[in-house]
């Protein structure tokens, strides 16, 4: 086996998220969610686009299933948007919406790929925030446990692998503290260290419900820390990197991981510190099964004669245009898998999103063909780094490749593809890119090919 096999029950997926993929968005009784507001607002997402249609997975769901049997993919994972099953977010179910996710499940299973579900990306309905401010309070929190509760229980015997929550950081301080996403607020820090802790507690209250409808399934959770890669790969630098990565995410994961906010997250917040108990610490960190980590991209970090880490910006872009922020580091994915085995001792890691945007993705006239070649260098360097952290024992049991298709990346429209599978947003029609043989072959053979 040369180091670059990955295990042969090793879980290959491709994830999207319901606003981003469905469409449907005022069919069969959906209710809005506060991203059906946020769009309405002008320049709020980029060339005016919306979630209106986006992939339309609603309707074509049965077809990108079956690009999923051909790419040879065990798993999918999607969001389930809470507004088309519970339109107000509280109160009745809507069964017509409930039953589109039983159809998919079921065409899911019946092609032997296991649903991988997210109860929450994002996608709030909008009359908790209206109602409630969202997640500036707990009634919030309370109503997600029971959304998470009731649809457990419906959806018994379909899905055995749940993602409670996706990213702290965008729900909460780019949609309530940047205001660059739904629900679009710019709060004082009080006010949105609040909702940070709230939507923590949102995800423990979450896990405490899975634990009780279903305890046969699996629960972790999706999160992006800031992830950490030592600039020079010495003993001291990679201390220093530790370190580095558990202070940096004391607001979110090492919250979750150890029970408790640090005291120099605290000393930070100051007199704008959030208010919380020693119960919602509790629940905020209950066990998880396994930790799905989103890897895009990392950090550098060095040891400092005069500090203990020092923090460099991640330098190369990812893409020329496509969705800013994303900078190249393949190596995010072996460090960020080394750093939190080895300050936590997670039984079971999954990379549960990692990818690239290429607005310049086009059809070949003459073959037919999307010729995606940057993604395919991505994903060979990626998915080495990877293979490297199994190779030396860290738990890695599955990836999911975001995403399945080209979708709505959120304000920045349809612009930035994501996808494995090209999708022309006029006509709907989806046509897989080099990059998703590339994948196939990679699941086929359990090799970088
Ligand atoms: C999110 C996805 C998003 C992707 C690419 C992640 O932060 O979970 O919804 O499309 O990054 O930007």
């Amino acid at each position: 086996m040369s180091k670059f096999d990955f295990p042969e029950n090793f879980n290959w997926g491709t994830a999207t998220a319901s606003y981003q993929v469905e469409g449907g968005a005022y069919e069969d009784g959906k209710g809005p969610s506060i991203w059906t507001e946020f769009e309405k607002k002008p320049g709020s997402i980029f060339n005016c686009d919306n979630g209106d249609v986006a992939s339309d997975e609603y309707h074509h769901w049965k077809e990108d299933i079956a690009i999923m049997k051909y790419l040879g993919v065990h798993s999918y994972r999607f969001s389930m948007a809470w507004s088309r099953v519970i339109p107000d977010g509280r109160g009745a179910i809507n069964q017509v919406g409930l039953d589109y996710y039983k159809r998919l499940c079921d065409e899911l299973l019946a092609n032997g790929i296991e649903p991988y579900m997210t109860f929450y990306h994002w996608d709030l309905p909008l009359a908790l925030q209206n109602d409630f401010s969202g997640w500036e309070s707990r009634e919030t929190v309370k109503y997600f446990g029971e959304y998470v509760e009731r649809i457990s229980k419906e959806l018994k015997g379909r899905v055995k692998n749940y993602f409670t929550t996706n990213e702290f950081l965008a729900c909460s301080d780019v949609g309530y503290g940047m205001g660059s996403i739904a629900p679009g607020l710019k709060l004082p820090a009080k006010r949105l260290n609040q909702v940070r802790h709230h939507v923590l507690l949102g995800h423990g209250t979450a896990l405490a419900a899975l634990r009780a409808t279903s305890p046969e399934a699996k629960v972790g959770l999706a999160e992006n820390p800031w992830f950490m890669v030592p600039l020079i790969d010495t003993p001291e630098n990679v201390e220093a990197t530790k370190l580095a990565f558990r202070e940096e995410n004391a607001h979110f994961l090492t919250a979750i991981m150890e029970g408790k906010y640090l005291d120099c997250y605290l000393e930070k917040c100051g007199q704008d510190a959030p208010e919380f108990t020693d119960d919602d610490m509790k629940t905020i960190s209950g066990k998880l099964d396994f930790l799905g980590l989103n890897i895009y991209f990392g950090k550098y970090v060095c040891k400092e004669d005069d500090k203990p880490y020092r923090i460099f910006r991640d330098d190369i872009q990812t893409t020329k245009a496509g969705r800013p922020g994303l900078y190249y580091e393949p190596d995010s994915i072996y460090w960020g898998c080394r750093i939190v085995t080895e300050l936590w001792n997670v039984p079971e890691l999954i990379v549960s999103e990692n990818g690239i945007s290429m607005p310049e993705d086009n059809i070949d006239p003459t073959s037919g063909r999307v010729y995606d070649l940057g993604r395919i260098k991505y994903m060979r360097n990626y998915l080495s780094s990877m293979a490297r952290a199994i190779s030396e024992g860290y738990p890695v049991k599955g990836y999911f490749h975001w995403s399945l298709l080209d979708n709505l990346e959120w304000n920045q429209g349809l612009h930035p593809r994501f996808g494995i599978t090209y999708v022309n947003f006029h006509t709907l029609k989806r046509t897989l890119k080099m990059s998703g043989e590339w994948y196939r072959e990679l699941i086929r053979t359990g090799r970088i090919v």
